[in-house]
Formats: C-alpha cells, structure tokens, sequence
C-alpha cells in the first residue's frame, strides 16, 4: 500500500437536514425558506421537486445509520433543522428533540461519531419574515439556538460547527438568485455576511461557556484561486476573489480579525455594514478550534474584460471574471472542472498561513447528472467517483507528508439527496436512493471501494 493514512482519520460522509430529512411538516416542524420558496415558486426547482420529502431520513435513520456502519464508516456530518428545533414562539419542538436524540444514540451505538452542523442554508420562515440575516435580532435567536443545540446534546456530541460554507447564502440569496429572498444588493450582502460571522463566534462562545469538552468549529468552502497569469492585472484580479470569497470567513473565524485589505475594500466601496466595537472583540476572542473545509472545484480567475455598465447592480464579480482555462479537465456529468491538487494547495495555505489548524476535509465529491445509465444489473458502476476521490485523497496523503494537520475525509454525500433549485439533478452518494421507488437504498460500487480504504487505512 502506498497511501497510508494516521490512525483515527475521519472516515465518513455529509449531508444537510433540509436535503435528506423529508417530513417538512411532520411532527410540529415549522417551515424554512426552502418550504416557503416551494410554495410560492415550484417552477423554479428542478423537476419542479421541493423539500417536502427529500431522501425520507427522517423515517428511515435506523436503516441509514447501519448501512453507514456497514459500509465502514466512523463518522457522519449532519445538520439540525433550526425550523424543526424551535418553534415560531421561540419554545423547543420536544419531537424534534426526540428525533435528534435517536438519530445520535443510533450513530453511537454503531461507533460511528456524529459531527454536527448548525447551519446549512435553512434559515426558519418565521425569521426570514423580520429580515433574517440582515436583522441583528435573528443573530440573537440564533445564539440561542446553538445554545439550546450544545444544552440538550453536548454530552454525548463532541464535534460542533457553526455554519457550512457561510459565503453561499451570502453569495446566492444577496448577490445572485439561487437562495431565497433571491435579491442582489451588495451593500445587505455584506450586512448578511457580517452578521453570519457574528453568529458563529457567538455560537463559539456560548459553547466555551459550557466546557463540554469538544471541538467547535466553522466549515468553509475554501476554494482556491488560480489567476490566469502572473500579470499585475490578473493577480489583482485573483486576490479580490480570494478575498471576499475565501478570506472574508476563514482569516476572521481562525485568526479572529477581518482581513485588512476587505475592511479598506468594504470602505472604498461603501459597504460598510452596522456593528459594534464590542462585536469586534467578541469575534476576535472565539476562534474556531477546527475547521472543516469542502472542496469541490479551482476558481480560476482573471482581470476583468469589460466596464461594469452603469446599470449594472455592483457584485464580486464586478471586480473579477472567472477564466476559463483551455484543456482543464472536467467532469462532464456536472460540468465543473476537476482539480486534484487544489486539496494539497489549500492544505498546505492553512499549514503556512492559519496556524496549522486541525483541519478535515468535510465535504468532496462528484455530481452526476443522470447516473441510473451507469447501472448495471441493479447496481451503479460508478468507476468516476472512485477515480475522484482516490486522485484527491493522493495530494492530500502529500499534504499530511507535508506536515498539513489534515483529520479526515467526509464525502458529499452519503446517500444520494435533494440540492436545493437542483433538487435531484446531480447525485453525489455512496448509495444510490431511488426516489421512484419508495426512496430504495442501494449502495453504489465506490461504497465498497471506500469501505477497503477505510478497512486498510489507506490505498
Ligand atoms: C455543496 C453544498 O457546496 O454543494 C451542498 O454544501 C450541495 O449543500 C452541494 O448539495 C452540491 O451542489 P449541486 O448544485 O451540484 O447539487
């Protein structure tokens, strides 16, 4: 074997409440956006299919819970469900509380370790309704929240973290048309932005309150930028990406301080959000302990080709274009560019420039676009996805070489599951849920692959 890796790595996978749970209105549950979006706009999901039953976790977890013992798995990533949890009134949903109980007794009486999220994109109706990110009074609400999540389960779950890639409800709902309230305002973006950093530092310090213990931390799309050339323009062009798109969450939630170059920028651009100076110095004082990191493609990036017109509402990329590069590989069941040594580039960024942090790889993956075609007899020969991950595992094998405080590897995803407008275009399993067919659980061929992995510590 050639690729070994630390004993205790993190075997495992990801997923998020909104897209695996179903059951939107079971059990007193209240709605999220995503319930809402639906509701009023079905059109604009893919197939037109919603939230309301996605992959049926919540009836089968027991079942879903074993096969993830079976396939050799040590750990998981899930979310809860803030709209489960709380109620519009502000009390605990005791089914709720019931139902994450099971799922986490069920994940330890299989030795498999529940991490858990706080945040995934599912932001409860009834705070969207006062403003949701933009209000200061919903980051409250959230504090309390986490609160209550470390409170009822902090005893048996050591591995917290605050947000899931907190740029992309940033991204998606204030600066492009993907999230609800689906609105391009740069100027509430980065109110949203700032106020979501809050958050996770409040969550962080209300959890060091409780000495529970564990670990907290924050997972970050930290995507790498790669600019075009090594002109003056190009690189400029680069590091503004990298900034309001990497920089803005990882510098403050690992080092405490918003880069100093995005404040100037912030400034020049008048976009300053409200806050307090007292805010500043709660963020400074509850960093993260460990970071999560999804990695799924490069963003290439170069200067930028054409004046923003006048009408133009301003964005990120009013100061970058994305690039893209001749004879880069792609998966072409998605359409994303294939990077294998992106991972090894980010590790050894958080190596040099982030204190060595503990660090994992909490979600990686590749979708596929109509992937029954793979399917013979019964089952998905999905020799692409055990090429992906093996390729991405050897940079990051270097990378631990390499002195990186790399932890583990979770896969996006564990079963397939429901992704938002994309509702169940792409699939990203081990394990492939029919959804024509009572939600069947049916393990993909890269599912035993990954279980020798995990068996062998390596490859
Ligand atoms: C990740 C998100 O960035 O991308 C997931 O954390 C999402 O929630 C995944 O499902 C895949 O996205 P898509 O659009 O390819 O289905």
């Amino acid at each position: 074997m050639k690729y070994i890796f630390p004993k205790d790595f993190w075997w495992g996978s990801a997923s998020s409440a909104t897209q695996m749970e179903g059951g939107y209105n079971l059990n007193e549950k209240e709605q999220n956006i995503w319930d809402y979006w639906y509701e009023i706009a079905p059109e604009k999901f893919h197939n037109n299919i919603g939230p309301k039953d996605t992959s049926k976790f919540y009836y089968k977890y027991e079942e879903d819970i074993e096969l993830m013992k079976n396939l050799g798995h040590n750990s998981f990533r899930f979310s809860i469900s803030w709209s489960r949890l709380i109620k519009s009134d502000g009390s605990v949903n005791l089914l709720a509380v019931d139902f994450y109980e099971n799922v986490i007794n069920t994940m330890i009486k299989n030795n498999i370790e529940p991490f858990i999220n706080l945040f995934h994109f599912d932001m409860p109706m009834y705070l969207q309704e006062i403003g949701g990110w933009e209000n200061r009074e919903v980051v409250s609400a959230y504090q309390n929240f986490s609160k209550k999540c470390f409170e009822l389960f902090g005893d048996k779950v050591k591995k917290w973290f605050t947000h899931n890639e907190p740029i992309v409800p940033v991204e998606c709902g204030y600066l492009g048309e993907y999230h609800y309230p689906a609105v391009v305002d740069f100027k509430r973006a980065v109110q949203v932005g700032y106020h979501i950093m809050l958050s996770s530092s409040l969550a962080i310090m209300e959890y060091k309150k409780l000495n529970q213990g564990g670990q907290i931390g924050i997972i970050v799309n930290l995507t790498p930028s790669y600019p075009r050339s090594n002109s003056e323009e190009d690189l400029k062009a680069s590091n503004i990406a990298d900034l309001i798109l990497n920089r803005s969450f990882l510098d403050t939630s690992v080092l405490g301080e918003f880069p100093g170059e995005l404040i100037e920028f912030v400034k020049e651009q008048d976009l300053l959000p409200i806050y307090k100076t007292q805010e500043l110095e709660i963020i400074r004082n509850n960093t993260v302990d460990l970071l999560g990191v999804n990695y799924y493609q490069p963003r290439r990036v170069k200067a930028k080709e054409s004046q923003v017109k006048d009408n133009e509402p301003l964005t990120p990329e009013s100061f970058f274009d994305f690039y893209d590069m001749p004879g880069k590989k792609i998966n072409p069941h998605r359409g994303w560019e294939i990077y294998e040594k992106g991972i090894y580039d980010l590790a050894i960024n958080i190596r040099d420039n982030y204190k060595n942090i503990p660090f994992f790889i909490s979600e990686n993956g590749m979708g596929v676009e109509g992937e029954e075609k793979f399917k013979v007899e019964g089952r998905i020969e999905d020799d692409y996805r055990i090429e992906f991950i093996k390729e991405h595992l050897k940079w990051a094998n270097k990378a631990l070489k390499e002195g990186c405080n790399l932890k583990g590897y979770h896969l996006w995803t564990f079963m397939d599951n429901w992704s938002w407008l994309n509702a169940y275009k792409n699939r990203y399993g081990f394990v492939e849920v029919d959804i024509n067919n009572e939600f069947k659980r049916t393990p993909k061929k890269s599912s035993y692959w990954f279980k020798d992995v995990i068996e062998n510590n390596g490859f």
